[in-house]
């Protein structure tokens, strides 16, 4: 992978913050756009603007066969057996959402259970409470070790025959750490539950085959994958997609209205009410394509490689104290840090002072940072354009961190 070559395909990492060259460590948050997407997008507004599935003119044509072509791209990068079986929504959570109205509201009663895991982001937490809530199911949480990891064995111990949904983030965007979903999911597939994984950072970072996973729906973020924001997408199978209830109602969905009621149109339309973010679909399919040319495995060797380095380096800054796996395999580029007696948020200030960019906080994962004994955190998130030149960057930043504020 040539990195020197793909950063100059990024126009934001030429930029200066604070007088400094740009150091964006903050990509499990947001990752920056490709020339690209960004004239994907702009090549839309440009010259084919235009709703889609709706007028017979030339305009409308075009942005239908963009938009289509978009759900192709996506079903093509996760190996889903149809393009119907991507829809196209807002970000992940949106996408977990429409599991749980879609499916979970329907078919879970009083006492079912669903199965879920501390490793969680809010996203694949907070849902499944609102749905035991409402139906009167529980939600159980596999419990993880002190890196952060969970075992196939862990998730089998906490299946009941009352288990309905077992839900699985991919990868952790606290410590990186790729989960065992695939053998996870044949467990709980054989236990009769329906497998949901959040893939927000896994699609980004690492080859994903929603086939080989043998999972049932699976969702994802475009804005984490180098796509537009507000547009993310759910893959599901088609039998469990056609069988569903809608999540939201209204134009484009159906099929047919009559005063009385309505059918639904087919897939993944039925999915996708009202005028879609066609713009959005658009530039993820450029983004889509840009990772496809670089390569999944070589991204993801690129990040185990700059992490392994950065895990290094770190451990030579005074009152450092790491979260997560002490070892880069088997995970992202994400490391999750704090510096003993300064507030990571401090620590992100200063750092953005030398023109890096991290993020500080919870993360939307408390379960796991309380877990793990960390409360608030600082955490640094590489990615394809990232060098070792950055974590050196990095690293001389938080000495000067722990020389000025510890
Ligand atoms: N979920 C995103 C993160 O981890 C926003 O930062």
């Amino acid at each position: 992978m040539n990195t020197e070559k793909i950063r100059r395909d990024f126009p934001i990492l030429q930029r200066k913050v604070n007088g400094k060259p740009l150091v964006y460590l903050d990509n499990a948050a947001t990752t920056q756009r490709p020339l690209s997407v960004i004239q994907a997008v702009e090549a839309f507004y440009r010259t084919y603007n235009a709703n889609v599935h709706r007028s017979p003119h030339t305009l409308s044509f075009e942005a239908t066969q963009a938009y289509e072509d978009a759900h192709r791209a996506v079903a093509r990068l996760i190996h889903a057996p149809s393009w119907r079986e991507v829809i196209f929504v807002r970000n992940a959570t949106e996408a977990l959402n429409l599991v749980a109205y879609g499916w979970g509201l329907h078919h879970l009663k009083e006492g079912d259970e669903i199965l879920t895991t501390v490793s969680e982001h809010h996203s694949n937490i907070v849902p499944w409470q609102f749905l035991a809530r409402i139906t009167g199911a529980r939600v159980r949480y596999v419990p993880v070790d002190d890196e952060g990891r969970w075992t196939p064995d862990d998730v089998r111990k906490l299946l009941s025959p009352r288990t309905r949904i077992v839900a699985l983030g991919h990868v952790s965007n606290i410590t990186g750490v790729i989960h065992p979903v695939k053998e996870a999911a044949s467990i709980a597939r054989e236990a009769g539950a329906l497998v949901v994984v959040d893939g927000a950072q896994a699609v980004p970072h690492l080859p994903v085959n929603v086939q080989d996973l043998g999972v049932d729906f699976y969702a994802a973020s475009g804005h984490k994958m180098l796509g537009p924001t507000g547009i993310g997408f759910l893959w599901g199978r088609a039998e469990l997609l056609e069988a569903m209830e809608p999540f939201l109602y209204g134009g484009d969905m159906i099929s047919e209205v009559t005063l009385e009621g309505a059918s639904w149109n087919e897939l993944p339309w039925k999915f996708e009410a009202g005028t879609p973010n066609i713009a959005g679909g658009i530039g993820l399919k450029a983004a889509v394509e840009y990772l496809e040319a670089v390569g999944l495995p070589a991204i993801l060797e690129h990040e185990v490689e700059l992490t392994r380095y950065a895990l290094e380096r770190l451990r030579e800054v005074p009152g450092i104290v790491l979260y997560g796996p002490r070892a880069a395999e088997n995970r992202v580029g994400v490391i999750t840090f704090n510096l003993e007696g300064v507030h990571p948020h401090d620590v992100a200030y200063i750092l953005d002072q030398e023109g890096i960019a991290i993020r500080s906080g919870h993360h939307c994962a408390q379960p796991l940072l309380t877990r793990l004994a960390a409360g608030n955190t600082a955490r640094a998130s590489f990615y394809l354009y990232n060098t070792r030149e950055e974590v050196d960057l990095l690293v001389a930043a938080l000495e000067k961190a722990a020389r000025v504020l510890r």
